[in-house]
């Protein structure tokens, strides 16, 4: 097995248009791990099944599974029925050796993604953040314009859950998504960019060497 590689910050803008092709895949390096567990963390809205849509990729997904279990993607009971059967679904995939492997939840919290993490590394593959820094605001306007809308009050809720990931939980590499012309949330700036050992956006660089095809703006 590869040794670990140096925890990389990405830096990425959301489209005007979401008709944009994401930019072309770049090779996975000759000496990569045994392969890649990709987590969105993002409050709804924030554009994460957008960002893998764009991608072409089916991720591991709660609204996934609950069509698959329930016949209706707006169950709300058994919660931990579906993130447990979620879980198992990830382990089994790393048990098959597949090389990327896309988990689609708002992942808030440290606590919410340590389980993730734990597993991933216990596989020993790297685990990739894809972190939308979307504005409240930003979020609220495109809740109000969905069809399945989280109440305001929880999305309120959900925002003050929300803690940006930070190389130490165990990420090998974290991209942040943010919309044109916003600036980092005051968050992401204090617990992101203070804490990170590399920044570097330019495609094809290092910092960016080891992205999937998924992974890239
Ligand atoms: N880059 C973007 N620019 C403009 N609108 C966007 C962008 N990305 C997503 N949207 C719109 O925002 C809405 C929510 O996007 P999406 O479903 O991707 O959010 P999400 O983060 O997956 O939310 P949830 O956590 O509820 O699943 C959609 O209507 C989508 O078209
Ligand atoms: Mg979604």
């Amino acid at each position: 097995m590869a040794e670990p590689s140096e925890p990389r910050l990405i830096h990425e803008l959301q489209p005007d248009s979401l008709a944009t092709p994401p930019a072309s895949p770049e090779a996975v390096p000759s000496r990569s791990p045994r392969g890649y567990v990709v987590l969105t963390i993002g409050l709804p809205g924030s554009g994460k099944t957008t960002w893998y849509k764009r991608r072409g990729v089916t991720p591991l997904s709660s609204d996934l599974l609950r069509n698959l279990l329930f016949d209706d993607i707006t169950e709300q009971r058994y919660q931990g029925l579906v993130f447990s059967t979620l879980r198992s679904l990830l382990r089994a995939r790393l048990i098959a050796k597949m090389p990327w492997n896309y988990v689609d939840a708002t992942n808030l919290s440290p606590h919410e993604r340590r389980q993730w993490i734990k597993m991933a590394k216990s596989f020993g593959y790297e685990v990739h953040a894809v972190f939308f820094d979307v504005p409240l605001a930003v979020c609220l306007e495109r809740n109000s314009k969905r069809d399945r809308q989280v109440t305001d009050d929880v999305m309120h809720k959900m925002a003050e859950r929300l803690r940006p990931p930070v190389f130490k939980e165990g990420f090998d590499k974290i991209t942040v998504v943010r919309v044109k012309g916003a600036s980092p949330s005051a968050k992401a700036a204090a617990e992101l960019e203070g804490a990170a050992p590399a920044q570097d956006s330019v495609p094809g660089t290092k910092a960016d060497a080891a992205s999937s095809p998924a992974a890239q703006a």
